[in-house]
């Protein structure tokens, strides 16, 4: 870090299609919020670049829901998305927006360059469209019946109920969502950036130049490359957007994934018109983007190739520290099913309590793998760690220091070793955050920063200077010396996670914010430095406040299950009772297939070798419609081991496997969640 001279930070751009959720500022926002304002503590020149993402798809269909223009949307959830980050201190240097006209005119230049350059190729292919309303429709925008699970309403790529993804292709009665008429298939052309001629620059740039970043990201990039990039269309048929800036393209838009990581460009040009060269161009700014999982492709592979295209000088990111995803109370966060943690609303229920909720996404951020934010872990660490802890301690030093030294900080009268020690060691705690933060490892930097607490704590609980201070004022005068250095190094410490909270303290220490290079120090609040009055820096959460929470999501959830349960698919009829005998006297065991290969002649038949555990033996089962041999081997499966022996084909099958019959006829494999060993009773 320390060869670059400027840091430019970006966060993903939110699409302005609702309002954002605990989710966004776990994985994106906060922990570039963090790491902005610990820049800035080191006087490193930092510019922090955002805004709303108003195009493609998602807005379009807001709109639709809502009953309004995509513009109504947009003006309606930049406002509150913006207004949202402001509330929970993000700090950005700039929020704007997609719709702006420099990003208009930004984005459609850039277009055109890549165009008249040749960097595009053309390709004509055949789209889903609506013949009533003359639109070529979106994936999204074909909606049927899921042929995994039989719900209605399942999207042309995705089943928000079982999660399959899909193709519009394999939905049962599709219908186009704009008129509700069956799409059809039409001729179309749209440009492509051909991200294959890329892929052997990306290899040496990530693969081989980026080994230290994160292993999530490296992963997903490598796992791109493998499998080989293919030409990635640039433009869509859609009414919303910016204009392919090209004869002959009327009616297409720039893909939004296009046109929105150009935001970040365009938004640094709106606040500096003039002085927007230095952070995009210059090998000495150090760009870094915070994303979430599902944008890794399109930080790391799509828009670097862009840049690369474009030439002129762009840098390409130092960095992508993506997070994975954070889960609300065992479920995955979702807007369509209003299962989340809205920021607007979070802040009527608790005013004031933006750094709560900071400090728990911190503690518990998905950094490498999906977390869960659960409402008791909310209160328990507001009110074990913060107010009981970090509160607790700041509470205690201050509140002396008035009892016995009228808030004026006593002189250092009477030193002992333990003093010494626990001042010592501010330095090496204050390296841990600094190493943590600068490897992007929020959590581990938090838990360093509460640690400096908790020796406060501790101290203070092992030295009793209000039992002292009944007999030696001046070891009292030594002991809340020494507390309040440690107070005031905490209001280093927190001050990229805890804003709010660190203004609050530093107005009780009667201090300015200080800088970085500060922590560490134990001569901070010199002798004789008055105090202002105490004040709690954290209120405790009741119960009640969370069970207000808790009772929100059931009833959110109730709803859900009964919708479901209403729209639920016609399955097979109940069979007739059987006794428990009959039950079992079925002998299901668990068994791992050895060998699989088709039965010669016929378009079902998969002759597998199996390990039952008891024996190794054949089995003919009908299921080469949904697996190839080489999907079947290796799999452990549950069969019924004692079924009477039967030749088919002429091979002998001594058992069957149990599968699953969906409402389409198609089968799956019935498994164990988990390996098993082979021969476990099933029953
Ligand atoms: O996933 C999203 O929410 C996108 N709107 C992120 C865009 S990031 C950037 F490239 F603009
Ligand atoms: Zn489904």
């Amino acid at each position: 870090m320390n060869n670059y001279k400027r840091n430019l930070i970006t966060c993903a751009l939110p699409y302005a299609n609702g309002p954002v959720h605990i989710g966004h500022l776990a994985g994106v926002y906060v922990p570039a919020d963090i790491y902005v304002r610990y820049l800035r503590m080191r006087g490193r020149e930092t510019l922090f670049v955002c805004g709303s993402d108003e195009h493609g798809v998602p807005v379009t269909m807001a709109a639709r829901k809502e009953g309004c223009s995509p513009q109504d949307i947009v003006d309606k959830y930049h406002n509150i998305i913006k207004k949202s980050f402001a509330e929970f201190g993000i700090d950005f240097d700039v929020y704007s927006r997609t719709t702006s006209k420099v990003h208009h005119k930004n984005a459609s230049e850039f277009f055109r360059k890549l165009y008249d350059d040749g960097k595009f190729i053309e390709r004509e292919s055949e789209q889903f469209y609506d013949p009533q309303a003359n639109v070529f429709l979106a994936d999204r925008y074909i909606v049927g019946t899921c042929p995994k699970c039989g719900a209605e309403g399942a999207y042309g790529d995705q089943c928000e109920k079982c999660g399959s993804t899909l193709s519009p292709e394999e939905l049962i009665n599709p219908h186009s969502k704009v008129s509700g008429a069956e799409p059809i298939k039409k001729k179309t052309k749209h440009w492509y950036l051909p991200l294959d001629q890329y892929e052997g620059w990306l290899r040496e740039w990530i693969l081989e130049g980026h080994k230290e970043w994160k292993s999530n990201v490296y992963g997903q990039v490598k796992s791109w490359l493998d499998g080989g990039l293919q030409p990635r269309a640039v433009s869509r048929d859609l009414d919303w957007g910016v204009p392919v800036p090209v004869e002959g393209a009327e009616g297409k838009v720039l893909y939004v994934w296009f046109d929105a990581p150009i935001g970040y460009i365009s938004n640094t040009i709106e606040l500096l018109p003039d002085g927007w060269e230095k952070w995009w161009k210059s090998p000495d700014t150090r760009l870094v983007h915070f994303i979430g999982k599902d944008n890794i492709v399109f930080h790391c592979i799509v828009f670097p190739s862009m840049l690369k295209a474009y030439g002129d000088g762009f840098i390409l990111p130092e960095n992508v520290p993506a997070n994975e995803f954070l889960n609300l109370e065992g479920d995955k966060i979702s807007t369509s099913r209003n299962w989340a943690v809205w920021l607007n609303e979070y802040l009527q229920d608790f005013p004031g309590k933006q750094d709560t909720l900071r400090y728990v996404l911190t503690a518990n951020a998905p950094e490498t793998k999906d977390n869960d934010f659960t409402w008791k872990d909310f209160q328990a660490r507001n009110n074990s760690e913060l107010v009981a802890v970090f509160g607790n301690f700041v509470n205690r030093a201050v509140v002396l220091t008035h009892k016995y030294f009228g808030g004026a900080v006593p002189a250092d009268a009477k030193p002992e070793k333990i003093d010494g020690e626990v001042l010592a060691q501010m330095p090496s705690i204050r390296k841990s955050i600094e190493d943590n933060i600068e490897n992007y490892k929020f959590r581990e930097a938090l838990k360093e920063a509460m640690n400096l607490a908790r020796l406060g704590n501790k101290y203070l609980t092992d030295t009793e200077p209000w039992a002292v201070a009944k007999s030696d004022l001046d070891r009292t005068a030594s002991i809340l010396n020494t507390s309040l250095q440690i107070c005031a190094n905490l209001a280093i410490a927190f001050a990229p996670f805890l804003p709010f909270s660190v203004r609050k303290l530093n107005g009780i220490l009667n201090i300015e914010p200080m800088g970085w290079d500060d922590l560490g120090r134990a001569d901070l609040l010199k002798p004789g430095h008055q105090l202002n009055k105490a004040e709690l820096l954290f209120a405790k959460i009741e119960d009640d406040a969370i069970q207000k929470q808790m009772d929100r999501l059931e009833a959110i959830k109730k709803a859900r299950l009964e919708a479901e349960a209403a729209a639920a698919p016609a399955v097979e009829a109940a069979k007739d009772e059987c006794t428990f005998d009959q039950f079992s006297q079925m002998d299901i065991r668990t068994a791992t297939v050895l060998a699989a290969e088709r039965v010669p002649k016929t378009d079902k038949l998969l002759k597998l070798t199996i390990d039952t555990g008891l024996d190794k033996r054949v089995i003919v089962s009908g299921i080469a419609q949904y697996y190839t041999p080489e999907e079947m081997i290796g799999k452990q499966i549950c069969t019924l081991a004692n079924l009477q022996p039967r030749t088919i084909r002429g091979i002998e099958s001594k058992g069957m496997i149990l599968m699953a019959k969906q409402i389409d006829g198609t089968m799956r494999v019935v498994s164990p969640e988990e390996k098993v060993c082979n021969g476990a009773v099933v029953g």
